[in-house]
C-alpha cells in the first residue's frame, strides 16, 4: 500500500499527487515511469515519475483525468492509499553534457519533461524549455520549469498566455535563428513529450536540421514487462516494446502513423467503460 501524502489540482483536469514510495524514489531516474493500480481490482495505468524527493521518500505523479482509471486515481484524497505501484520502469533518459538541450512539452507532457530538464541542468547543459497548452489555465509547472531551464518559452493555442500558436512554431523559429546567427548556440539535442501530432512535427522539423531528437512515447501498456505486446511501436522498421525498450526512442525513426492508429484502437471500449456500459 502506498499512501497519498499530498494532493492538488494543477488545472481543471490535471492532478498532482505526492505518494510515499521510498524504495522507488531512491532508484528512479529521469524519464522513467511507474505502473499504478489504484484499488485492488483496478486497471494498471502507466505514469511518468514527475519528481522524487529521496529525503522524504516520495514520488510526484502528475496526470490528466482523461478516462475511467485516471479519474479513479484522481478521486483519492490525502491519506488514502494506492494498492500497487510498480517501478521504476523503462530506461532512464541518457543524461550527459550535450551543450544546448531543448525540451519541448505539450499538455500533460509538460510534467513529463520536468525531470529531464532538471537532470540536464544538473549535467551543466544550457536548457531551453518550450511548453504549450490550449489556453492559459492549462499551462502547468511554469515556476518549477523556470528553475530548471535557462530560457522558457510558453505558447497557447488561443493566445491567452505566452505566444499564440504551437510549441512547434517556437521551435521552428529558434532553429531558423540558430542557423542564421553566429551568436546563438545551436541545439545539440531536442527532447519532446506530448501528443503524437506534436512529436511527429518536431521530428520532421529537427530532421531537416539533422539535430538528434528523442521522444518519450505513450503507447497503450498492459503488463509493462515486455510480455503482452500491447505497447509495440515500430522504430527503424523493427518492432520495439515501449515498456522495456523505451519509453524513449529516436524521433527520426519512429513510425508515428502506426502509433496514432494503435492509440485509437481501444477507444470504443474505453468510451463504453467511461459511460459504464455493459461489456460487448
Ligand atoms: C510510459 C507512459 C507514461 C505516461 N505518463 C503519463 C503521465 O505522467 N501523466 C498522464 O496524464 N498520462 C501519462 N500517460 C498516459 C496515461 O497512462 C493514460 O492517459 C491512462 O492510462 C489513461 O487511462 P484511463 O483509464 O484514465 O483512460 P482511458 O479511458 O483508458 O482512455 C481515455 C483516452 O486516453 C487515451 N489513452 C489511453 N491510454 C493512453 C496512453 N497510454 N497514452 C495516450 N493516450 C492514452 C485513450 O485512447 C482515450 O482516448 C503515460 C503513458 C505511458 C505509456
Ligand atoms: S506493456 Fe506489455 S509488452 Fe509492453
Amino acid at each position: 500500500m502506498f499512501r497519498v501524502i499530498e494532493k492538488s489540482k494543477l488545472t481543471g483536469d490535471i492532478t498532482r499527487i505526492v505518494v510515499a514510495a521510498p524504495d522507488i524514489a531512491l532508484k528512479a531516474g529521469a524519464g522513467q515511469f511507474v505502473m499504478v493500480v489504484t484499488g485492488r481490482d483496478s486497471e494498471r495505468i502507466p505514469l511518468t515519475i514527475a519528481d522524487t524527493d529521496t529525503s522524504r521518500g516520495t514520488l510526484t505523479l502528475i496526470f490528466q483525468e482523461i478516462g475511467f482509471s485516471t479519474k479513479e486515481l484522481g478521486a483519492l484524497s490525502e491519506g488514502d492509499t494506492i494498492s500497487h505501484i510498480l517501478g521504476p520502469l523503462g530506461n532512464p533518459t541518457h543524461i550527459e553534457k550535450y551543450g544546448t538541450v531543448i525540451c519541448v512539452g505539450g499538455g500533460v507532457g509538460i510534467a513529463e519533461i520536468f525531470p529531464v530538464t532538471k537532470a540536464m541542468k544538473r549535467a551543466e547543459n544550457r536548457v531551453i524549455g518550450i511548453i504549450g497548452a490550449r489556453s492559459k489555465e492549462l499551462v502547468i509547472l511554469e515556476e518549477k520549469l523556470k528553475q530548471t531551464c535557462d530560457e522558457l518559452f510558453i505558447t497557447t493555442d488561443d493566445g491567452s498566455y505566452g505566444k499564440k500558436g504551437y510549441v512547434t512554431d517556437v521551435l521552428s523559429g529558434l532553429l531558423k535563428v540558430s542557423e542564421q546567427s553566429t551568436h546563438t548556440i545551436y541545439p545539440n539535442l531536442v527532447y519532446a513529450v506530448g501528443p503524437v501530432p506534436m512529436m511527429r512535427k518536431i521530428a520532421q522539423l529537427t530532421k531537416e536540421y539533422n539535430i538528434k531528437t528523442i521522444v518519450s512515447l505513450n503507447p497503450i501498456m498492459v503488463d509493462a514487462t515486455g510480455m503482452c505486446g500491447s505497447c509495440r511501436v515500430t522504430v527503424a522498421g523493427v518492432t520495439r516494446f515501449g515498456c522495456v525498450d523505451g519509453p524513449e526512442f529516436d524521433a527520426h525513426l519512429v513510425d508515428f502513423d502506426e502509433l496514432q492508429k494503435r492509440l485509437a484502437s481501444f477507444k470504443e471500449k474505453e468510451e463504453c467503460l467511461n459511460k459504464k456500459c455493459p461489456a460487448k
